[in-house]
């Protein structure tokens, strides 16, 4: 997967919300995550005593369900037993806890959850609500509830009074977790799920076929079980540096899935209110199924299961083959039996199309058909599956690269090669679902790799995470409707292991189930970092691994109009580490400054700062110069836009005294994606100018290259501007990389009070290289003017 392997570079990390220290939540405050819709905490507790009366609804078989799950965990966890009987009209008069459904009361997924010092009533708008407000419930209680081993005696099993009303903002909740590139047990998917509920997110999506690992045993076709699923054993080697089976080696590492224990945990999955969408790759993917079915390919093989990932990845089902259909039909038939879920994923993702140029086959159905591209091919293999799904009263989902060639009538796109496709879907009237890789990519590094197990690269932050909204304000809010909702995915190349699964999408997919679950206006980073530390016991108790998250200080700088100052605010992810920092290049000591709130900065400087535990350092130093010229503040215009992958800081980022480091993921380059870079700076008034500098980025790896020229010019009205020189790039493309280099005009004092700076964008990737004819990034950082 290299080419997400490229998107995962393309990621800013230090999304800044919120300046200064992180205010405290009163200790009588719940930590509940998703944070509800409305809470208020009432005097009192109620005490869980053994023999508590747990009241449904009789004949209610689903709300008996949730009432059981409840009890068994109260149960494992060493609580009080619990008395589950039917409320019948005498039951209005006992105590205890009162399950119920109130149809049009609250939405669907919603609930009242009121507690007082002699009943829980726990009242959904449907059997979903019921349950989720089992889950926040479960949040009031002692975190030793979420222990899967008996806890001391002494817990004390109370729930503090409080009114809680709640529903969630988005109807698709989901997490994905791919099966192929690593198998993971029945028994580990299973808690996966638990962890999707606990957090009320409602799908599960399952990638469940892909090159490395048919994982869904299929009766039709044993031999993608007994072939697909298994292959050499090359763990010990790095995952892309993994040379392909050879003949005389065994196929021994693997697993798959039972058509019996894909039904044990649907039902599992339904009892907790989870939805599974099972993907079935296609047309690329597939290296698995051709490995035991060659005929279904261009070329007729031969192949094998890949023990990693190659680029280009170009096997493929031929299009042109009748038997190809034949055999997604089949599968799919039998797929559809095993899941109740109205949508199946087909993926779509990343076809190579390599083959399909040089098959007859593939060929012949393109003229048959009036295809004028193998775009328009794979266009026309999608819809062929949908109209089969439609046929079975399914929906298909397929990844953003369904778009090309013309969407398949009904189809949902799960954007993940940024927000464009879901945009553009959305405009298209389809439903779309948000998993764009900067935000939602569980398999990126979370913190600086330098202190992080391996992972595939790139940097989605919990901060970056929070700070998302699946909502594109590109969009009408008639549009807006299409978005169901996002996505967490957990890729699996570098991720062997339970424990390390746990670690990446912990505490990442807290911060999503937040995003999707609570209203836009009702999130705060602080108070979600605060009630993350609620959590995280809980996790303690579960035993369930986590990451402390980036240890990394972030720096940002914003012009205080009115004092006519430049403020430098430094943050971090954790609220209780102290930062310290030093504005002359030495490193910080333990007489430097405690970074208490934003501070002004008159005159340049070199900012080092960083977390300390008892006077050590933790992980590294953000290091930053910060340079105070004539433009520092000033009002700038964007004739081009910038990436929203790389805002470097918004609208100021070109102005505010902050240059960019190699390490882009740090922050403060402001990217601009195929398109020029055209700014104007207001000076306020005539101003005398001699110089005007800025640098670039150079990262070729990254997609990232230097203008191809940048032109300077001043205006005096901001109408008519003379030009004052074009400074063409002389750093060669080739040139590794990373790098900075600047780019400066020095001339006689000229006054203006508008400065135009246009910088070439060379546009498309070069032929020489990997991403050759798709957009390139310019990055730029400070426009220094003196
Ligand atoms: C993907 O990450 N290839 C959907
Ligand atoms: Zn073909």
């Amino acid at each position: 997967m290299k080419s997400r392997l490229f998107l995962t570079i393309i990621v800013l990390q230090t999304a800044l919300t919120g300046f200064g220290a992180i205010r405290s939540t009163p200790a009588e405050m719940p930590s509940l995550v998703p944070k509800p819709v409305s809470m208020k905490v009432l005097q009192g507790n109620f005490i869980l005593k053994d023999s508590c009366l747990l009241l449904i609804p009789s004949g209610n078989a689903i709300l008996k369900e949730t009432g059981t799950l409840l009890a068994m965990q109260l149960k494992q966890a060493g609580g009080p037993g619990l008395r589950i009987m039917d409320a019948d009209k005498s039951a209005k008069k006992l105590k205890g806890i009162i399950l119920s459904v109130k149809e049009g009361s609250f939405p669907e997924e919603g609930y009242e959850l009121k507690v007082t010092t002699e009943n829980i009533l726990i009242t959904g708008g449907g059997p979903a609500g019921v349950f989720y407000g089992v889950q926040t419930l479960l949040q009031l209680l002692p975190p030793e509830i979420y222990s899967k081993e008996k806890t001391s005696p002494s817990v004390k099993w109370e729930v503090p009074c409080i009114l809680v009303r709640d529903h969630p903002r988005y109807p698709y909740r989901g997490m994905h977790l791919d099966v192929s590139r690593h198998f993971f047990s029945v028994e580990f998917v299973k808690h996966y799920i638990d962890l999707i509920a606990m957090y009320k997110m409602n799908t599960f999506h399952w990638h469940l076929t892909d090159d490395n690992g048919w994982r869904i045993e299929i009766k039709k076709y044993p031999k993608l079980t007994s072939i697909g699923a298994w292959r050499v054993d090359r763990e010990s080697l790095p995952w892309i540096e993994r040379p392909p089976q050879k003949p005389e080696e065994k196929a021994t590492y693997g697993g798959y899935y039972t058509q019996n224990e894909i039904r044990e945990i649907v039902n599992y999955a339904k009892e907790r209110f989870v939805t599974i969408i099972p993907e079935i790759e296609m047309p690329a993917h597939c290296l698995e199924v051709l490995a035991a079915y060659p005929q279904l390919s261009c070329t007729g093989g031969t192949f094998s299961v890949a023990p990693g990932s190659y680029w280009p990845n170009v096997e493929i089902f031929c299009a042109g083959n009748d038997s190809t259909f034949q055999f997604i039909e089949d599968v799919l038939s039998e797929v559809i039996d095993l899941f109740p879920s109205k949508y199946i994923h087909i993926g779509g993702d990343e076809a190579d199309k390599t083959r399909w140029s040089a098959c007859p086959k593939c060929q012949a159905r393109m003229k048959a058909e009036g295809l004028k591209d193998e775009k328009e091919l794979q266009s026309y293999f999608i819809k062929r599956i949908e109209k089969f799904l439609i046929s079975k009263n399914k929906r298909l989902i397929g990844w953003d690269e369904i778009l090309e060639g013309g969407l398949a009538p009904e189809a949902t796109v799960m954007s993940w090669r940024g927000i464009e496709g879901g945009i553009s879907a959305a405009r298209q009237g389809h439903d779309v679902i948000m998993t764009p890789t900067g935000f939602c990519y569980f398999d990126y590094y979370q913190a600086d790799p330098k202190f992080e197990p391996k992972a595939i690269g790139g940097s989605t932050t919990l901060k970056k995470v929070y700070s998302y909204d699946p909502t594109p304000g590109e969009l009408t809010a008639s549009q807006a409707k299409y978005i169901l909702g996002a996505q967490g995915n957990l890729w699996t190349e570098y991720i062997p292991t339970n424990s390390q699964a746990e670690y990446m999408i912990l505490p990442r997919m807290i911060a999503l189930a937040e995003v999707v679950w609570t209203p836009k206006k009702g999130r705060n980073w602080n108070d979600f970092r605060h009630r993350l530390n609620g959590q995280f016991k809980k996790l303690d108790w579960m035993k369930a691994k986590y990451s402390k998250g980036s240890f990394k200080a972030g720096v940002q700088t914003f012009f205080d109009q009115k004092a006519g100052v430049l403020k430098t605010a430094i943050s971090s992810e954790q609220p209780d580490i102290q930062i310290r920092y030093s504005l002359d290049g030495n490193d910080p000591t333990t007489k430097s400054p405690v970074y208490d709130k934003p501070f002004d900065v008159n005159r340049n400087c070199y900012l080092k700062a960083g977390l300390y535990v008892d006077d050590t350092l933790k992980e590294s130093l953000t290091e930053r110069s910060i340079i105070i010229h004539k433009a520092t503040g000033k009002r700038l215009t964007y004739l081009k836009p910038y990436s929203y992958r790389y805002t470097g800081g918004g609208g100021e980022a070109l102005v505010d005294g902050l240059r960019g480091v190699v390490n882009f993921h740090e922050g403060n380059w402001q990217g601009f994606l195929g398109n020029d870079m055209v700014v104007v700076i207001d000076m306020g008034k005539m101003t005398p100018i001699r110089s005007i500098s800025l640098s670039f980025l150079h990262s070729p790896d990254s997609w990232i290259f230097m203008p191809d020229s940048v032109v300077y010019s001043l205006s005096s009205n901001g109408k008519k501007y003379h030009s004052i020189n074009e400074e063409r790039n002389d750093m060669p493309e080739t040139l590794k990389g990373p790098s900075i280099k600047a780019f400066s005009e020095t001339f006689p004092d000229t006054p203006a009070r508008f400065i135009k700076i246009r910088a070439k964008n060379i546009g498309i990737c070069p032929p020489w290289h990997e991403g050759k004819g798709e957009p390139c990034w310019l990055f730029a950082d400070e426009i220094v003017v003196y």
